[in-house]
Parts: C-alpha cells; sequence; structure tokens
C-alpha cells in the first residue's frame, strides 16, 4: 500500500545548495518523486501552510523565514511515505537529530532545519492540495 507525503526542501536548504543532496537520500531510500516545483512562497500560503502553529510565538519567525527565498515542494509517494521521511528527517531540533539523517547532518538551528515532511495522512493530504491543487 502506497501513501503520498508533501515535503518542503526549504529557503536555507536551497540557498546552501542541498536540492540534490535531500533528493539523493529520497530517491537512495526508494521514495518516488511525483511532483516537484521550485518558488517562492507568498505570507498567505505560508501561513496556510503552518495554520497549525498561527499561535505559537515563533510563528512569525517561521512565516518570513519560510518565504525568504525560493523552496522546492515535492511529492513523494512509496510504502510508508510519511513516516519514511520523517525517519530521513531526523528531529525537529537538529542538535538532537541523529548524524546520518538531513537535518542531523546539515543543521544547527530549530529555526533553519532544510526540511519539512508532513506529519500525518490528514496533515500530507491538506499540505499537498495547497501546494498543488487539482494535481491528485
Ligand atoms: P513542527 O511542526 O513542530 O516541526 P517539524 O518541522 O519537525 O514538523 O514545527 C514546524 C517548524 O517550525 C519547524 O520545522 C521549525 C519551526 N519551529 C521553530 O522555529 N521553533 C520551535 O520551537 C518549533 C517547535 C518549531
Ligand atoms: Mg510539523
Amino acid at each position: 500500500m502506497s501513501e503520498r507525503t508533501l515535503v518542503l526542501i526549504k529557503p536555507d536548504g536551497v540557498a546552501r545548495g542541498l536540492i540534490g543532496d535531500v533528493i539523493a537520500r529520497v530517491e537512495r531510500k526508494g521514495l518516488k518523486v511525483v511532483a516537484m516545483d521550485l518558488r517562492t512562497l507568498d505570507a498567505d500560503t505560508a501561513k496556510a501552510h503552518y495554520a497549525e502553529h498561527s499561535e505559537r510565538p515563533f510563528f512569525g519567525e517561521l512565516v518570513e523565514f519560510i518565504t525568504s527565498g525560493p523552496l522546492v515542494a515535492l511529492v513523494l509517494e512509496g510504502p510508508r511515505a510519511i513516516e519514511a521521511f520523517r525517519s530521513l528527517a531526523g528531529l525537529t531540533d537538529p542538535v538532537k537529530s541523529a548524524p546520518g539523517t538531513i537535518r542531523g547532518d546539515h543543521a544547527l538551528e530549530i529555526g533553519e532545519n532544510v526540511v519539512h515532511g508532513s506529519d500525518s495522512p490528514e496533515s500530507a493530504a491538506r499540505e499537498i492540495k495547497i501546494f498543488f491543487p487539482d494535481r491528485f
């Protein structure tokens, strides 16, 4: 049984030249890239994507960061794709993420942690619709 997840290579990842690294890890794992787009988010799209965090103290900085430059949005497909990508990404705090994970290998700050991955089937469906409406 296959599922889909929405992944972002965030502006820090794109600026640092990590698009290829992230996609290589995804493909090595066996997840399939079924949609991909390089774009800069407007504030409304960013707020919609991170709506669950709208009351958190870091929300303003989060929206500012995610709109600060081009990002790569991807839809990945495969068995347990949501959990599989979260496992590749590591923990939210890159310092607590194991080496060998994307965040564990590439980041030090929670606010600039290279990638996003949907955290549940409901989130994945909602986020895929934001980034790729009418596509799936
Ligand atoms: P969250 O959904 O909790 O983490 P994840 O990306 O692992 O699903 O938070 C979304 C993003 O918000 C997170 O990747 C980085 C940012 N963030 C902060 O800047 N400060 C924080 O204290 C938290 C929890 C998240
Ligand atoms: Mg999250």
